[in-house]
């Protein structure tokens, strides 16, 4: 395998609304992520992929852009952003851009033009179509955001397709002009010396509404092809695409280096499995130990040789992983880290979403508008609509809503969690007095230190980043523990994802063996004996001594 710079990255995600807001207005901005650089070297990231933070009427938080080219005001200048991309690299950061090109808003110039008839240059941009005789919208899609995924316009008499809300109108990929118009505006970027991209909803652009296909589209990996040919393909840059639709087999389509498409995409199967198969995530179910197990090692397998897997508990659409996998009351310093362990040891590029690294929790507001957010609303609308009860709604809102991972950071216990000296744009998670990042850093035993030590441990062993993965302890209930190994490097890991003390009879092949502890989180193990106790939530990696192997 040709060796890559992001192949022991680690990357940290922010969300530039809830990070740092500097000038007091209520709303995160550039100048407060460029005085937080210092804080990231610290943890020792060194990559940021920053959510959208392009102009904006912010329907969806940024993720609907009327101008690729410029920075929303309550985010900065672009001078700012400039200045945030030389800062982050005079202290070896990368920065990657969103890349939302499924969707503009309903703002953008082109859709501007585009509604205003049906011959205009623009109207093309976007899909169109003609209602069905009885006025009603061309067929049955629905947006993710709910309702149909048609929205009528008089002034012409058609309808648009939107996969999100109606403010924010998807491109017509099969339009030769769109995509010249996003490589343009991609290597404008490029030239502006980012270190790539992370390609929002990525696997829709190949989309042919007219046979109801919306993800894995017949022209997808031709256009992303097309893309890398004209835009990053001879640049050393990271692209990281958003797709929900892929199995394993399809990442490797993405990220195999031999076609020429993406550096690897983020798949959602070890998400979706807390989640009602038909009902989806406002139905929360069990996790499950041993689904997830397996599917981790699918994809550990999968992508063994052959592509690239990206790895993460939660990102700014995800609740926050300690409140889901681990246990945010009793054990919320030990459930954090051995979250942190047992995913920062698979082999891939770890991502770490903004106050992961000090464990921050779900939030439970009392209503849905505090969540402020696009799809929460519309979701909660359409199924109160539907029946659902309110008490059954919120439940699924407290497990899985967005919003629980766009509360503001918490710096530290003053007001406002010295997010901003303001009134912040959403309100702040009670908790933030107990939890914060000055807290953390003051303290040695912190989830935050933690993080340091495993994104040291992967820059300092090559096994992390390219051993083989191999599963231990398969059926088990509820620990999960694998290898890694590479020539005569290896490394146990075991992670125990309850809340009780587990006994563990550990197979003849493990038994006995010793080396050096790498990172634990009650004391530092050194052997594997015959038998195990293991903590509640304990974890640890030990670096096996080849002597003893
Ligand atoms: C995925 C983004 O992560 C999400 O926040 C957004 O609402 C949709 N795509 C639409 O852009």
């Amino acid at each position: 395998m040709e060796t890559k710079w992001w192949h022991n990255a680690v990357v940290y995600q922010i969300y530039p609304r809830s990070f740092a807001d500097a000038n007091g207005d209520g709303t995160g901005d550039l100048a407060g992520i460029i005085g937080k650089l210092d804080y990231l070297q610290t943890l020792g990231i060194n990559v940021i992929w920053l959510s959208p933070v392009f102009r904006s009427p912010m329907d969806d938080n940024g993720y609907d852009i009327s101008d690729y080219c410029d920075i929303a005001p309550e985010f900065g200048t672009l001078a700012e952003m400039e200045m945030l991309i030389a800062e982050a690299a005079r202290r070896d950061i990368r920065i990657l851009m969103d890349l939302v090109v499924n969707h503009t808003s309903d703002e953008h110039p082109w859709f501007i033009e585009a509604r205003k008839s049906r011959d205009n240059p623009y109207r093309d941009y976007y899909i169109w179509r003609a209602p069905r005789t009885d006025g009603s919208a061309p067929d049955e899609q629905r947006s993710n955001f709910g309702g149909s995924a048609w929205e009528f316009d008089a002034t012409t008499g058609e309808y648009y397709f939107h996969l999100f809300s109606k403010r924010q109108p998807d491109l017509n990929w099969a339009n030769p002009q769109v995509q010249q118009e996003v490589h343009r505006m991609m290597n404008w970027w490029l030239d502006k010396g980012i270190g790539g991209f992370r390609m929002d909803v990525i696997d829709l652009i190949g989309k042919d509404v007219d046979r109801g296909i919306t993800s894995n589209g017949p022209r997808l990996h031709p256009l992303l092809q097309e893309m890398n040919a004209a835009t990053f393909g001879a640049r050393d840059v990271l692209t990281v695409g958003e797709t929900w639709s892929a199995t394993p087999e399809i990442a490797k389509l993405y990220s195999e280096p031999a076609r020429r498409e993406l550096s690897m995409v983020f798949q959602f199967e070890h998400i979706t499995l807390t989640w009602d198969p038909q009902d989806g995530k406002w139905t929360p179910r069990a996790f499950d130990l041993r689904e997830f197990k397996g599917v981790i090692g699918k994809w550990q397998k999968v992508l063994a040789d052959i592509g690239w897997n990206s790895l993460f508990w939660n990102n700014h659409d995800l609740p926050r992983a300690v409140s889901k996998y681990g246990d945010p009351g009793r054990y919320r310093i030990e459930s954090a880290k051995m979250l942190a362990t047992a995913l920062h040891f698979l082999k891939g590029t770890p991502y770490i979403y903004q106050g992961e690294e000090i464990g921050m929790t779900n939030v439970r507001f009392e209503s849905v508008e505090d969540y402020q957010d696009a799809e929460s609303l519309g979701l909660y609308r359409e199924r109160i609509a539907a029946g659902v009860s309110h008490e059954a709604m919120m439940e699924g809102i407290y497990a899985n809503s967005r919003g629980n991972a766009r509360t503001p950071m918490h710096w530290d216990a003053s007001e406002h969690a010295g997010f901003s000296h303001g009134k912040p744009w959403m309100k702040i998670n009670p908790n933030y007095r107990e939890i914060n990042v000055a807290a953390a850093l003051d303290d040695p035993g912190s989830i935050f230190h933690h993080y340091r030590t495993l994104i040291r441990l992967r820059k300092e062993y090559p096994v992390i980043v390219y051993g083989d993965y191999r599963p231990l302890l398969d059926a088990h209930p509820q620990v999960f523990a694998y290898e890694r190994q590479l020539g005569d490097q290896r490394i146990v890991v075991i992670n125990n994802f309850s809340g009780q003390l587990v006994e563990l009879e550990l197979p003849a092949d493990l038994r006995d063996l010793a080396g050096e502890s790498l990172v634990s989180n009650y004391g530092p193990r050194n052997v594997l004996g015959q038998h195990l106790t293991l903590q509640p939530y304990e974890s640890f990696a030990i670096a096996l001594d080849t002597q003893t192997t």
